[in-house]
C-alpha cells in the first residue's frame, strides 16, 4: 500500500471539508436548489439548459463551445435553448413518441448535443453510438433498443444494417447527399432552422427513460443501460463537489457522449451547474490538446488514464511550451490512475490528477478525490456526498479495513440506472445483496476510508491457496520497472495441485527496450523481490499493443481467452 500523501490542492473548493459537507448533506436539500421538492414529474432540460437561459444575466454566457478543424461554435444558453427547442419540434413533427428511442450515430459535431436535449425535452430516449461502431456492432444494438429513428451521417450510412432496420421509421441524415439505399431518409440540414423555436417541455415522470446507454465495461457482452430524468440531482452534486463547478467555469471534458461520461459530465452536469463546456472534435495529439487547454484557458479537465498515458509518450519537454495558468483542476476516470501517471500530472502539468470511479450502471460519479482533500496516490478516494460505500466479503457482509472484497452502493441514489433495456434478469443479478449495488469491482479500504482499485471480480488471481488478490497488485509493481510502458496480468485457471493460479504477465516496452529471454529473467526477478512470496509469475510475454476497449480499459479476458484458445479472443469485435 502506498504511504505517501499530496496535501490537499485547494482547501477552499466547493466540497470543503469533507467529512463536515458529508454530515450536512441531503438530497431533499438538492431537490431545493432545483425547486422540485416531492416533484413527481420533471424534466431536466428546464432545470439546466432552461434554468440558465432565462436569467437576464446568465442568458448570454456560453453554454458550449465547440471547436474543430480551428473554428469554434460558440452556444450561449439562449442560443441553446432555441436551437434545441427547434429539434424537438422537428422531431416531433417527425411522430416520434416518449419512450421511443432515437439513435445518434454521428461523428463529432453540434447537432449530437442539440439532437440529445430536443429528444430530453420531449421524453423520447436518445441512445449514443461511437462513430467508430461497425456493422456487427450497430445490428445487435438495433436489434435490442428497436429505435423509432437513427440520426446520422452518409459517410457511416454503410454501417447501419439494411436488414435489421424494422422499428426505424426515419433515417434524418445531418449532411447530403442521401444514401437512397435506407428507409425513409429525411435531410436535415437547415430544417430545424426553420421550426419554431419555443417547446414546451412536458413534465416527465422523475424515473421516466432519459437515456440508453450500451456499454460492456471489460466484461461481458453489451448491456443497454436505462438512465432517468431524476438522475440531474446526482449529476449535479458531483459536477459541484468532484469537479468543482460553479456558474461560468469553463469545463472540458474530452470524452465523447457514446461514452457515458460524455454524456452525464460532458453534457448535462456542467449545465446543471451553469458552466461552460468545451467540446474538441479534432483527432487526439499532443500538441493539440495541450494547446486547446491552453487557447481556450480551461479551467477544469476531466480526463482519462489513457490520454495521459498518450501524453507521456510525446514526451516531458512539449507540456512546458504551452500556458496551463487557467487550469485550476483535473480529473480522470475509467481505469486505475497508476502512480506513475500521477506524479508525470504533478511534474508537467503542475497539478495532482483527481481519480474518480464510476460506472455506466451507477449514472454518476461514486468515489473521488476532491481539490479540498489529501490525495493518495493510487487511491480512488472518498464516497460522495450522498452516498455510501462499502466494501462487502462473499456472504455480503461488510468487510474490515486492508480486506479485499467487492465495491457495494448503499440503495439508492438519483443516478442509479433504472433499468437494464430488456433484461430483467441481469439487471436483478446487482441487487444479489439486500440494500446493495454490486459493483463487480474489488476494492479495499485503508483505516482512513480511502478506497483502492484490486480489479473486475472475473479477473481475481487465487494465490496461496484461497487468498484472492487482483492483477492490479501484480501490475502495479510492473510499472515501477524501467522497462515497462504498460502491463496486464490474467490468471491462467488454477493449478490442480496447489490451487493456486498460474499468473502470467503481458507487457510493453518502453521504446529503448527490446524483448529479450535476459530482460524477461530480470523482470521476474524484480516481481519476486517486490511481491508477497506467494504470488509467483511464472510467465511474462512481450507484446506491441494491450487490447482495450474504445475507452481505454484493459480487456483481460480477451488475453486469456487467447492464452486458453477460448472463443472471444478477437479484440476487434468485443470492442465497446
Ligand atoms: C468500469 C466501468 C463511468 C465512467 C467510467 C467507465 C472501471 C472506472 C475507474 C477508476 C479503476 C475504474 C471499473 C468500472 N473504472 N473508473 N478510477 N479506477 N477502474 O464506465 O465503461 O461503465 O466502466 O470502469 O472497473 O466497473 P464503464
Amino acid at each position: 500500500m502506498i504511504k505517501a500523501r499530496v496535501s490537499a490542492e485547494n482547501p477552499d473548493a466547493n466540497l470543503g471539508p469533507y467529512d463536515q459537507t458529508r454530515k450536512g448533506f441531503s438530497w431533499a436539500e438538492e431537490e431545493k436548489r432545483y425547486g422540485i421538492e416531492h416533484a413527481a414529474r420533471i424534466n431536466i432540460v428546464t432545470e439546466s439548459v432552461d434554468r440558465w437561459a432565462g436569467e437576464s444575466d446568465a442568458r448570454d454566457r456560453a453554454a458550449l463551445l465547440f471547436e474543430q478543424g480551428g473554428e469554434v461554435r460558440t452556444y450561449s444558453y439562449r442560443k441553446l435553448r432555441q436551437e434545441s427547442c427547434q429539434w424537438a419540434n422537428l422531431l416531433h413533427d417527425y411522430g416520434l413518441q416518449p419512450g421511443e428511442r432515437l439513435f445518434i450515430f454521428l461523428p463529432q459535431c453540434p447537432e449530437t448535443y442539440l439532437a440529445m436535449i430536443g429528444c430530453a425535452r420531449l421524453g423520447v430516449i436518445f441512445c449514443n453510438l461511437f462513430s467508430t461502431s461497425t456493422y456487427g456492432e450497430m445490428e445487435v444494438r438495433i436489434r435490442d433498443a428497436r429505435p423509432a429513428a437513427i440520426l446520422t451521417h452518409p459517410d457511416l450510412a454503410e454501417q447501419l444494417p439494411a436488414d435489421a432496420m424494422e422499428s426505424v421509421r426515419w433515417v434524418f441524415l445531418t449532411r447530403g447527399p442521401l444514401p437512397g439505399a435506407l428507409p425513409n431518409e429525411v435531410l436535415v440540414e437547415n430544417r430545424p432552422g426553420r421550426m419554431p423555436p419555443e417547446f414546451d417541455n412536458p413534465l416527465l415522470p422523475r424515473r421516466g427513460p432519459l437515456y440508453l446507454n450500451y456499454t460492456s465495461g471489460s466484461t461481458g457482452t453489451p448491456k443497454g443501460i436505462v438512465h432517468a430524468h431524476q438522475d440531474l440531482l446526482g449529476m449535479g452534486a458531483t459536477a459541484r463537489y468532484v469537479l468543482d463547478l460553479s456558474p461560468g467555469t469553463l469545463l472540458w471534458t474530452e470524452a465523447d457522449p457514446a461514452w457515458v461520461t460524455g454524456t452525464v459530465y460532458g453534457v448535462f452536469a456542467p449545465w446543471l451547474c451553469g458552466a461552460t463546456l468545451l467540446v474538441q472534435g479534432d483527432p487526439f495529439s499532443a500538441s493539440n490538446l495541450y494547446r486547446t487547454l491552453e487557447k481556450h484557458g480551461v479551467e477544469v479537465w476531466y480526463t482519462t488514464p489513457t490520454t495521459i498515458r498518450h501524453l507521456v509518450e510525446e514526451g516531458e519537454d512539449l507540456p512546458g511550451r504551452y500556458d496551463f495558468s487557467r487550469l485550476r483542476h483535473v480529473a480522470t476516470v475509467g481505469e486505475p490512475l497508476v502512480p506513475d501517471l500521477f506524479y508525470w500530472g504533478l511534474r508537467n502539468l503542475g497539478h495532482s490528477l483527481h481519480d474518480t470511479w464510476w460506472m455506466t450502471e451507477t449514472g454518476v460519479i461514486c468515489l473521488a478525490n476532491y481539490p479540498s482533500m489529501d490525495i493518495k496516490p493510487g487511491a480512488m478516494g472518498k464516497p460522495v456526498p450522498g452516498l455510501e460505500a462499502a466494501v462487502l466479503d462473499e456472504e455480503g457482509e461488510p468487510a474490515p479495513p486492508m480486506t479485499m472484497g467487492e465495491l457495494a452502493i448503499r440503495l439508492e441514489w438519483p443516478g442509479l440506472m433504472c433499468a437494464l433495456w430488456g433484461d430483467e434478469e441481469r439487471y436483478e443479478q446487482y441487487f444479489r445483496v439486500p440494500g446493495w449495488f454490486l459493483t463487480g469491482d474489488m476494492v479495499l479500504r485503508d483505516d482512513e476510508g480511502y478506497y483502492y482499485h484490486q480489479g473486475r471480480t472475473d479477473d481475481l488471481i487465487k494465490v496461496g491457496g484461497i487468498k484472492m488478490i487482483g492483477p492490479y497488485e501484480i501490475e502495479h509493481v510492473l510499472y515501477m520497472h524501467p522497462a515497462v510502458a504498460e502491463a496486464a496480468v490474467i490468471s491462467k485457471g488454477g493449478d490442480p495441485g496447489s490451487g493456486k493460479s498460474s499468473v502470467k504477465a503481458f507487457i510493453v516496452l518502453n521504446p529503448s527496450f527490446s524483448p529479450s529471454n535476459r530482460l524477461s529473467q530480470e523482470i521476474r526477478a524484480f516481481l519476486r523481490a517486490n511481491l508477497s512470496r506467494e504470488i509467483a509469475v511464472r510467465d511474462i510475454s512481450f507484446i506491441d499493443q494491450i487490447p482495450k476497449t474504445r475507452s481505454g480499459k484493459i480487456l483481460r479476458r480477451v488475453l486469456r481467452a487467447k492464452e486458453l484458445g477460448l472463443p472471444g479472443g478477437q479484440p476487434l469485435n468485443l470492442q465497446d
